[in-house]
């Protein structure tokens, strides 16, 4: 397809209607569900836990006592139980749960009753090391299928798991190791990236020197190198799967157990730990996994996430394998060995549904069209996007290059706390529009409100809120109460604040804009702009720094800082470079700033505080906004100046 076309479909500001095949096959395709699910929304919920297998059946559908919900009220069922027992009784028994693909083009492939065997043996691993049901276990692992049966396995038995990015660093695993006191840790003796191994063992230890909780740790052998193993603390996995025994009954849970925790960054420097629990978070991601994708069996699933983040946990483990589906988990980048390894993967697999972000779209564009274009992409049929706010020309570009026209987008909107997908289309339903989430889920209510809390007329921006209670949505802030009722509730009483701003059009369309607090959405990755700075203000030549998200063509925001040196201290030569690796080894390679800016002053208002915004208004070059409150208002004007030379 031609440039010209291209140009043609931005210009229209079109509306994408679903197509008459598509919708005549569609999961879901009569808008009634809306209605149905807003005159009696818990009615709809519960109806919608039906498609779970329960031990015990719940007695009340919603105990709301703000900010506080219990779903599924004395309900009891089991998360792995959900995902691979019940799916054993007839044909799916046999059925692809896991195709794995790794970086070098190795394959395996798990069948559900493989899955089983080793969610169970893992299960008795984990056991016969002392884990009992509520005891945290952390996970530290590459995107290989261990991955998903370590998380399977600590919910067959009841420990909550703890997931962390195989790229934060160790100063990163061991704040969170610590914060949940995980009694044991499963990692890895490396990761493949790019050709190269990331040494995951090597960080866990250093870790672990800070972390006195963890009493084993399970090494998966991935990469071959050599590892320090500690004695007696220190276990080979496939050692010890090699004893297992191939039974371990699922734990009997209460729906409000806790299946889950995992950190994600907040507007102070300690990342949050965001707890889930059972019932109402499985309600929430199978249902949604449906519908927003219309799955169907045969259909061949592909979310391209980590595990390490909510994508994967609730859209590659959770959601899919409670539906029964098949999920392809790849292990490397889409770069390597060569720029079309995505769609080798889609050829390969025959892939139906794929899951991606607008970061890894844009990047594709960059690469031009001919790479999926040398590739058969026929047998997708439905695309998704989540993680952050996807430009019209990035959705055009998808729909054109790699759904050839055919496949519906839904660009999915949603967060950690919230659990599950609040806002999408339903694709048989739903008409598109480029750049918009559309609108709520059925049973899901979002609203966009004023300072006061009030909603915004049709047409207008505010702040992007939920009104009502919803099954998957966060428990609470792990150890910490008063930190998830001021930091999602302290605005209005009853209302859950998303920390994003968003405007809902005359159609009644969402369109998110972006996060309005510190934090910073980088390649769909939250980064705390208190997080980076505390990174940097660790350093020793570092006085005070400010963050702040700057606009990028391909990651959506990156980091840049405004830093001020100690006295007495000069810039020299590679400061700008060993700052940047410090915030690298301090929380990760994702949060290391692109721009490192030195200022002797930062601009403050009178009582102290950072005007981050008039910091954006420098970076990206533009006007500079309301001055009036700074403190000392030439600081910002030499700054300006300093900047543009
Ligand atoms: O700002 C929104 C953005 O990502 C934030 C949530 O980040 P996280 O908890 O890391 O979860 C990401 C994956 C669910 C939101 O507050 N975001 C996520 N999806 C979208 C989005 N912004 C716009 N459109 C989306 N589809």
């Amino acid at each position: 397809m031609g440039e010209e076309r291209l140009e043609g479909l931005l210009e229209e500001n079109r509306v994408f209607k679903p197509g008459a095949e598509f919708q005549a096959q569609a999961a879901v395709q009569e808008g009634k569900v809306y209605e149905e699910a807003e005159s009696d929304r818990l009615g709809f919920w519960g109806k919608a836990a039906e498609r779970l297998s329960w031990f015990r059946p719940w007695e009340k559908v919603l105990e709301w006592e703000p900010p506080f919900a219990q779903w599924y009220v004395g309900g009891k069922l089991n998360a792995s139980y959900n995902c691979i027992d019940r799916h054993l009784a007839g044909w799916r028994r046999n059925k692809a749960a896991i195709i794995f693909e790794g970086e070098h083009g190795d394959s395996r492939v798990l069948t559900y009753q493989n899955l089983y065997r080793e969610v169970n043996k893992f299960a008795n691993v984990l056991k016969s090391l002392g884990v009992e049901k509520g005891d945290r276990v952390t996970i530290y692992l590459p995107m290989i299928p261990e991955a998903a049966i370590a998380m399977l396995a600590c919910a067959r038995i009841g420990a909550p798991h703890s997931v962390v990015f195989g790229g934060f660093s160790a100063e990163a695993l061991r704040d969170r190791i610590n914060d949940a006191q995980a009694k044991v840790l499963i990692t890895s003796d490396g990761s493949f990236r790019r050709g190269s191994v990331v040494p995951l063992k090597e960080n866990a230890d250093t870790a672990l020197a800070g972390a006195g909780s963890v009493e084993h740790v399970i090494v998966v052998q991935r990469t071959g190198s050599e590892v320090h193993m500690q004695e007696g603390r220190d276990l080979w996995y496939h050692e010890q799967m090699q004893k297992a025994a191939v039974e371990c009954p699922p734990e009997e849970m209460d729906a409000e157990d806790m299946l889950f925790i995992l950190y994600t960054s907040g507007t102070t420097g300690k990342p949050k730990g965001v707890v889930h629990t059972t019932g109402g978070y499985m309600v929430g991601v199978s249902t949604t996994h449906e519908w927003i994708f219309d799955l169907k069996e045969e259909d061949v699933y592909w979310c391209t996430a980590d595990v390490g983040w909510i994508t994967g946990h609730s859209y590659i483990v959770y959601g899919p394998l409670a539906n029964g589906a098949t999920v392809v988990m790849y292990e490397g980048t889409p770069d390597y060995p060569a720029k079309d390894r995505f769609w080798e993967i889609v050829e390969k697999y025959r892939v139906t549904i794929l899951y991606t972000a607008p970061t890894a779209i844009r990047t594709f564009m960059k690469w031009g069209p001919s790479y999926p274009e040398s590739r058969d992409l026929s047998s997708l049929r439905v695309l998704g996007t989540v993680g952050e706010p996807i430009n019209p020309e990035a959705w055009i570009w998808y729909h054109t290059y790699i759904g050839r026209e055919r496949c519906p987008i839904v660009d999915t909107w949603w967060q950690t706390e919230t659990g599950m997908i609040m806002m999408a289309p339903l694709p048989g339903l739903t008409d598109l529009k480029p750049g918009s989430c559309t609108v709520p889920f059925p049973g899901v209510k979002v609203e966009v409100v004023d300072h006061d809390g009030q909603p915004v007329p049709k047409g207008s921006g505010g702040y992007l809120v939920v009104r009502e209670p919803w099954p998957a949505m966060l428990r609470t802030v792990y150890g910490d109460n008063d930190r998830y009722v001021q930091t999602y509730w302290g605005n209005w009483p009853g209302i859950y604040f998303t920390g994003d701003g968003a405007k809902w059009d005359q159609d009644g369309y969402f369109w998110v804009l972006g996060r309005v607090d510190d934090v910073i959405n980088v390649s769909g990755h939250r980064i705390g702009t208190a997080e980076v700075e505390s990174a940097l203000v660790d350093h020793p030549a570092v006085a005070e720094a400010a963050c702040i998200g700057k606009n990028h063509e391909v990651k959506g925001q990156a980091v840049a800082a405004f830093v001020t040196l100690k006295e007495g201290v000069e810039t020299r030569n590679g400061l700008v470079d060993e700052l940047k690796a410090h915030v690298a080894k301090k929380i990760g390679a994702l949060a290391r700033p692109d721009d490192i800016f030195f200022t002797a002053e930062l601009p403050k208002t009178r009582s102290g505080k950072i005007m981050r915004r008039l910091l954006r208004d420098i970076a990206e070059g533009r006007a500079l906004g309301d001055t009036t409150t700074l403190a000392d208002a030439s600081v910002v004007q030499t700054l300006k100046e300093q900047y543009q030379e």
